[in-house]
């Protein structure tokens, strides 16, 4: 395969949870761009619904479910229901998120759950659900979105410590499932991004602006082309290789 074969991702099939808006409507058209058909679900199906007719324009098949990531029968719907469609799962990217401020003394047990429930246990249906449908094909990816708040701590200002716990956990998840699945030709990789503007970061950014740019080397917050190489590289054949590995895209805020 020449190098554009190796990240050409004509007639694949592509499930992104949370896809409707933000980052996951970011991935879903950069890998829409490389010729995926991309099935998009989230609570909101209208929004879902929304974001496939303007990724048809670029002349792939789309597919929009409501769905809870926390709900294993609204799982079982959208991998049926592209099964149906296309008859195989190529990606799966795990994406559908939340966070919930308050400090640790604070927080309460039904929002630490939400957000370990939505991030982790979600990430961990969603790769079962569609994992069955890739260890038939003996062949898939399965890119789970970290967060680089799973790879180190936040000052007492940035008090979200279900979110940190459930991205560390996304990352052990990777890991461990990609030394599961190998055997079944799965690649499981995450990435874990930086300060991207949505809707969940849209108000942390804002109040401490001058505080991030200051430790983020590249001297920017990420923008809506950032996520599309790592989310397409993970998608396709060029990452055959890759296997439990975290992509950081985070304009080296880690470095
Ligand atoms: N933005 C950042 O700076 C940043 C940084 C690092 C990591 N991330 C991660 O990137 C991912 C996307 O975040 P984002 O910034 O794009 O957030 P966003 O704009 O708030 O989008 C979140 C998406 O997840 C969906 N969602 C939330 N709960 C869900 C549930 N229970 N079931 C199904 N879908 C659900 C939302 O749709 P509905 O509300 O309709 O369900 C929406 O489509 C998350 O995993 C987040 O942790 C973001």
């Amino acid at each position: 395969m020449n190098a554009k074969q190796l990240f050409d991702l004509t007639g694949r099939v592509a499930i992104i949870t949370g896809g409707s808006i933000g980052l996951g409507r970011q991935m879903a058209e950069g890998l829409a761009e490389m010729g995926a058909n991309v099935v998009l679900c989230a609570r909101k199906k209208e929004r879902c619904i929304e974001a496939a007719e303007e990724l048809q324009r670029l002349g792939v098949k789309t597919l929009a479910f409501g769905c809870d990531v926390k709900n294993p029968a609204s799982i079982q719907e959208v991998i049926d229901g592209t099964l149906a469609e296309f008859g195989r799962i190529d990606v799966l990217i795990n994406n559908a998120g939340t966070s919930w401020g308050a400090p640790v003394e604070e927080m309460r047990l039904e929002h630490w759950n939400k957000v370990i429930e939505t991030n982790l246990t979600g990430t961990f249906l969603f790769s079962q659900a569609a994992g069955k449908a890739m260890v038939a094909q003996r062949k898939g990816k399965i890119i789970n979105i970290a967060s680089v708040a799973g790879i180190q701590g936040a000052p007492p200002q940035f008090q979200a410590i279900g979110y940190h716990a459930s991205k560390g956990g996304v990352i052990a998840f990777t890991k461990d499932l990609a030394c599961k699945w190998g055997v079944h030709n799965i690649q499981v990789n995450a990435i874990a991004p930086g300060w991207f503007p949505t809707n969940m970061s849209q108000v942390v950014i804002e109040r401490n602006k001058d505080y991030f740019l200051e430790r983020i080397p590249l001297g920017r917050f990420g923008g809506s082309d950032d996520l599309k190489g790592a989310a397409i590289f993970l998608s396709s054949a060029a990452s055959d290789y890759v296997t439990g590995t975290v992509v950081v895209v985070d304009g080296g805020q880690t470095a």
